[in-house]
């Protein structure tokens, strides 16, 4: 019988044996996935987690990243344990008691850090970041202050919030989505958050609260706790009007209980009603996690507060997401066991050195001055010294961005808009030589940009002589 001829030489390259199982082979199959709509079909697992990987590719590089305030490296154990934890959902707590149990401890050891003088008393909840968070505590302070003003038989229209210009946008967000009336108390030229000299001009029967920022994202530097309650402590001795404070301490709260003992920030501070953290940033957890603490059942209302039975058992519940990863709370717990407080301190101490190390170098580096040093938040602000001629912080930006640096320029808030900086964050994971290769790639750019051709811009392009 005659044997049928098969033709095993390949076409093309592409048919090739070997390049048919190479994990890299283009198929007709990846290109047929369509970016922007629902495919008809199912595909192949590995073709698609290979096309998204390949997409993934053009992102940034975490480590790389100066702007963000947000954890991008976690110990390999913790990550192991979140991929562990990925399917439980921290709402269904009769099905997951233990993760329950664990956010609950993890409330109480962050009320021992902010020195509740009765942590017992402290009421608190995990959130999806110190947004959510801050949505809360706005919320708990509009109902106190409604539930004040009816007792005293007042209208509860037009509630105010009195904050500073720097404060984070889900403040702006708050005022917003919850119809509060943002008041800023304005920057001025060389005072970039908000100090006790002039905030009570702003207050009055109708403020709910102040929020006072630890520290600010704008500079990282720390608005002054202590002075801002003092001042509402005068403002009631000469009103009668009771205004709490609400802290924002979505990365100091977890920096200076370990690096500034000395400094009164938190529950210690009677007028302090409540404070926020992101887990995802100096909690060394994976985004999305943030904390909210009440120093009391009087400063979280009860009517906030929902029990729900249908997943089995009774919880009460004050969160706006009701669905949530348990995962990031497993992580947070493994944190504060695995590092503990002085391991904690380690880990702020090391992101301050960094920081105010970059910072002493940066300002022995013509042209530019520091805004901040980087001693309060492990990050620093700094801008172009007045004067300096055709080229800008933007051009630095862009100009480090090019060698895969997200280093971000920004102005500042009205009227202080003609203060433009760049902003460097230090995180666990910046280590000591990549420091090393920014401060040389930041040189080596800087120089390029003065030694540039002077740009010919017509006059209302001049960037400002302050930037
Ligand atoms: C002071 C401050 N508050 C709130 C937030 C918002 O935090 P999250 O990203 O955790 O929602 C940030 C974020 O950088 C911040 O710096």
């Amino acid at each position: 019988m005659a044997i049928p001829h098969i033709d095993v030489m390949p076409e093309t390259e592409h048919d090739a044996p070997i390049a048919s199982s190479h994990p890299l082979r283009q198929t007709d199959d990846d290109l047929l996935l369509p970016a922007g709509e629902l495919p008809r079909s199912a595909s192949c697992p590995d073709a698609v987690s290979r096309r998204v990987r390949d997409e993934l590719m053009l992102d940034g590089n975490a480590r790389l990243n100066l702007a963000t305030f947000v954890t991008t490296w976690m110990e390999p154990q913790a990550r192991q344990l979140m991929a562990e934890t990925a399917e439980k959902n921290l709402a269904d707590r009769a099905e997951y008691p233990q993760i329950a149990a664990m956010e609950e401890r993890c409330v109480r050891m962050l009320a021992g850090l902010w020195r509740a003088p009765y942590p017992e008393q402290v009421r608190g909840c995990s959130t999806t970041g110190s947004s959510e968070a801050a949505m809360l505590a706005g919320l708990a302070l509009k109902r106190r202050w409604q539930a004040r003003r009816r007792a005293q038989g007042k209208d509860t229209g037009h509630p105010n919030l009195v904050m500073g210009a720097n404060v984070q946008v889900c403040w702006k967000k708050f005022a917003n989505y919850f119809e509060v009336e943002p008041r800023y108390v304005p920057m001025e030229p060389g005072r970039y958050h908000l100090t006790a000299d002039t905030l009570t001009a702003y207050c009055d029967d109708n403020t709910i609260g102040v929020v006072a920022v630890l520290g600010s994202t704008l500079d990282g530097s720390y608005d002054p706790v202590a002075d801002i309650c003092m001042a509402l402590d005068g403002y009631q001795a000469a009103t009668g009007t009771d205004i709490p404070v609400h802290v924002d301490g979505a990365s100091g709260a977890l920096v200076a209980p370990f690096l500034d003992p000395g400094l009164m920030w938190d529950f210690q501070l009677e007028r302090v009603a409540s404070i926020n953290a992101s887990g995802h940033k100096y909690g060394h957890v994976f985004p999305g996690l943030g904390w909210a603490l009440w120093r009391n059942a009087e400063a979280l209302p009860d009517d906030l507060v929902f029990e729900v039975d249908y997943l089995g058992g009774r919880s009460p519940t004050f969160t706006l997401n009701f669905s949530r990863p348990g995962a990031h709370v497993v992580a947070q717990y493994y944190n504060f066991l695995r590092y503990g407080f002085e391991g904690l301190r380690e880990l702020a101490v090391q992101c301050r050195t960094t920081a105010r190390t970059l910072a002493a170098q940066i300002r022995g580096m013509p042209p530019y001055e520091l805004i901040t040093d980087g001693s309060e938040l492990p990050a620093f602000a700094f801008r172009l010294a007045a004067g300096t001629p055709d080229f800008t912080v933007f051009d630095v930006s862009h100009a480090m961005r090019e060698r895969s640096w997200h280093l971000p320029a920004y102005s500042f808030p009205a009227p202080c808009q003609d203060v433009s900086v760049l902003r460097l964050v230090v995180r666990t994971g910046f280590t000591t030589d990549l420091a090393r290769l920014f401060l040389s790639d930041l040189a080596q750019v800087t120089g390029q940009l003065r030694t540039r051709a002077p740009r010919v811009l017509p006059p209302f392009l001049h960037p400002s002589p302050a930037t």
